[in-house]
């Protein structure tokens, strides 16, 4: 896990963070989704593990999962939170948010728009950060998901994952952590709506190094050919909302259904990280198909944020 220290600031203890996938090594990743299955089997083994430690939880944006199963995983480890849902930088500089908090609470979840605001943070708190999603990864998401994919398939190496839709955050998180397992990672985007060519570049890196394939193209079937699971999420991220009615006619080819599915392998998983909007890129039948695990990534968040939490404190 890395940690930076700002260079005006040369007291500040050197903590880990999670502010993206890339904050944890290849290493790291795979302990901890040893560390998730383990903590899924016996959760009562933890339960005094973070006693007496306290963790602040700030939301710009609406959350169900993300807050409920962070709230819950700290209480379940002996742990406990205080939230603030108010913007972040509306009152004083960010570093200054952070080395309050720092004095107070022994780690900071931050859900927010720009990423830049949770590695200010990050780099001005001496406790560790953690990204609960942000306009760019949604890495606490992605480690869930390698865990279900990981508790379907088994090793994920030579699988194929295939993403379609926005190359948003969720695209971005997934790609690294199929690249860094060795899984490969099949995106079809609209043109125009591609992930962002640095994070291409390191998963690419990351690919080449586990021996992962990544192809990005703009045609769907292309994409899930042959693949073992089949991803997508909303069309309009949060924060997006006045662009939804234009996106939907672009992303309209994109929708998740009944023939879509029929291209990957017989019996592919279908995955989401929720909330969905049904009748856009899904279908009803396709959610609620028995092929479907949306709801054990839904489950698996808890286990896995105890898993991660485990980890940096
Ligand atoms: N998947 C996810 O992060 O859900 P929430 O937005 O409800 O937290
Ligand atoms: N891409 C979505 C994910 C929600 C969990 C968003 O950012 O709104």
């Amino acid at each position: 896990m890395t940690a930076t220290v700002p260079a005006d600031r040369i007291s500040k203890a050197a903590a880990p963070d999670f502010t993206r996938d890339l904050d944890l090594t290849t290493g790291e990743l795979r302990e901890l989704l040893e560390l998730a299955a383990m903590v899924k089997r016996n959760s009562s083994r933890y339960s005094q593990a973070l006693a007496g430690r306290s963790i602040a939880l700030l939301f710009e944006k609406p959350s169900l999962r993300t807050r409920l199963t962070f709230e819950l995983a700290i209480r379940q480890l002996g742990g406990f939170s205080v939230g603030a849902e108010a913007r972040i930088d509306a009152r004083e500089p960010l570093r200054d948010v952070a080395r309050n908090l720092e004095r107070w609470v022994n780690a900071i979840v931050v859900r927010t728009f720009g990423q830049a605001v949770i590695e200010e943070l990050a780099l001005w708190s001496s406790v560790p950060v953690i990204n609960a999603l942000s306009d760019s990864f949604h890495p606490c998401q992605a480690l869930a998901d390698m865990m279900t994919l990981q508790e379907k398939l088994g090793d994920l190496r030579g699988r194929t994952l295939a993403f379609a839709g926005d190359g948003n955050n969720m695209a971005h998180s997934l790609m690294l952590s199929s690249a860094r397992l060795g899984m490969n990672f099949a995106l079809a985007t609209p043109a125009g709506f591609g992930p962002d060519p640095a994070v291409v570049e390191q998963a690419g890196s990351l690919a080449d190094a586990s021996g992962a394939r990544l192809s990005i193209t703009t045609n769907l079937e292309e994409a899930l050919a042959g693949a073992d699971a089949v991803y997508t999420d909303v069309w309009a991220s949060m924060g997006q909302e006045e662009e939804a009615d234009a996106r939907q006619k672009v992303f309209a080819p994109y929708q998740i259904d009944a023939r879509a599915v029929s291209v990957a392998k017989p019996g592919a998983l279908f995955m989401h990280c929720l909330p969905a909007k049904r009748g856009l890129e899904v279908t009803d039948a396709v959610i609620e198909s028995s092929s479907s695990v949306v709801f054990d990534q839904a489950e698996n968040r808890l286990h896995a944020q105890k898993a991660l939490l485990l980890m940096m404190l």
